[in-house]
């Protein structure tokens, strides 16, 4: 969440003082637990997850933040600075009521339930730096806010892989995006200075470090995609069908030879969409060894044919993401860029040489105005670890 096209990162220490000063002031107590949930940017692998392949996210320094404590009975009071706003619900029976931060609370709440946790209710207060909407997954990281917050207080484990299951089936269920496993797992899960591998159908991951001497760029293209029922759930819908007619379990199953042999079997999209699953899978893997390797050429590289396969093949992109992504592969400094998350807006992820780094933002912010008219938001992200609790006093 929370800050609409947020510019710098506001840092972890700025936030968590100022949801921790909210808490005092609306609850007139200290809380007594603090939760970071950081958002995520793929490096590389896109929409393979839900066709259960291979991903390469890393958590982000940009987070949600909540400050809270128990609240005794069974109501959750939950304040958000950033859409000043205040919102109730009761843990017996919630229920959806339209759009909403709060509905991510809910359907968090709602989905622990489901799974036979019991739930203790709680008061705090939110606040965070991940801009919405952009696919940085602000939404994913609200609701594993929300899970760390319900184990803290309830006294449960906190185990990531079961937790972003749930949250999954919260935004697939309740929400009502058929997303994937990568959003929560990365921000569960992410390790401080690394990307992860993730295999989306055994759950495994492996952590991939960054090649030395280079940075993430994050492009805000300042255009905005609407998640819910939008093409993201045609393009899942299409994947199946694809793997339907080839006779498989999942695209993950298909490699090129068969889709060259039983190709004809699809539609025209229907093979551009298998296409793109098919080659991203092994360029996802591919990136894994080129950044173990400390090679940023062959990672770089792997981008660009990433977003030219998203450009033509799945049909995800747009005007300004490919301007973004032309600017950013123009400019010097530049190892490989492509648009990252469920695509039709958002950002475009970067990987750059560390020295220009800044030089390299101010270039690609000149040249993606020049030639849109748009004003972009740029910024450099560091690999965080997944969510976090401080247990700022007993109760
Ligand atoms: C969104 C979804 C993820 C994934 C990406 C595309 O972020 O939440 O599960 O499918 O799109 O890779």
């Amino acid at each position: 969440m929370l800050v609409p096209g947020a510019g710098a990162a506001q840092g972890a220490a700025w936030n968590a003082e100022k949801v921790v000063a909210a808490f005092r002031s609306r609850f007139g107590t200290d809380p007594a637990w603090l939760v970071r949930s950081p958002g995520r940017v793929n490096l590389i692998g896109e929409h393979t997850d839900y066709n259960e392949g291979f991903v390469l996210p890393m958590a982000i320094d940009r987070a949600v933040w909540i400050a809270l404590r128990v609240r005794n009975g069974r109501d959750v009071v939950a304040a958000s600075l950033d859409f000043a706003e205040e919102k109730a619900f009761s843990l017996d029976g919630p229920r959806r009521e339209g759009k909403g931060w709060w509905e991510y609370l809910k359907g968090t709440a709602w989905a622990l339930g489901e799974a036979g946790h019991r739930l203790v209710g709680w008061e705090g207060v939110l606040a965070g730096d991940v801009p919405i909407g952009a696919g940085l997954s602000s939404s994913a990281a609200l609701e594993m806010a929300a899970a760390r917050a319900f184990t803290a207080v309830s006294g449960l484990p906190w185990d990531p892989v079961e937790m972003a299951r749930l949250a999954r089936r919260a935004e697939n269920e309740w929400v009502g995006v058929g997303c994937g496993i990568m959003d929560p797992l990365i921000i569960g899960a992410g390790r401080e200075g690394h990307a992860t591998l993730i295999d989306c159908r055994s759950l495994e991951m492996r952590p991939a470090p960054l090649p030395r001497g280079t940075v993430v760029a994050v492009l805000d293209t300042s255009t905005r995609r609407e998640l819910t029922g939008s093409a993201y759930n045609e393009r899942r819908a299409q994947c199946e069908e694809a793997a339907r007619a080839l006779g498989v379990k999942a695209l993950r199953d298909v490699t090129s030879s068969d889709l060259e042999a039983r190709g004809r079997a699809l539609s025209g999209a229907g093979r551009r969409r298998a296409r793109h699953i098919v080659t991203e899978n092994a360029r996802t893997l591919e990136a894994a060894e080129a950044m173990r390797a400390g090679d940023a050429r062959r990672l770089g590289r792997l981008m660009n044919e990433s977003h030219a396969s998203m450009r033509d093949d799945f049909e995800i992109s747009t005007p300004a993401l490919d301007a973004m992504v032309e600017c950013a592969q123009s400019t010097g400094g530049c190892y490989g860029a492509r648009m990252t998350g469920g695509g039709f807006g958002g950002c475009v992820v970067a990987l750059v040489d560390e020295a220009p780094a800044r030089a390299f933002l101010d270039a690609v912010g000149r040249s993606y105005h020049e030639r849109t008219r748009l004003t972009s938001s740029l910024y450099l992200c560091r690999p965080e670890s997944g969510v976090s609790v401080v247990r700022l006093r007993a109760e």
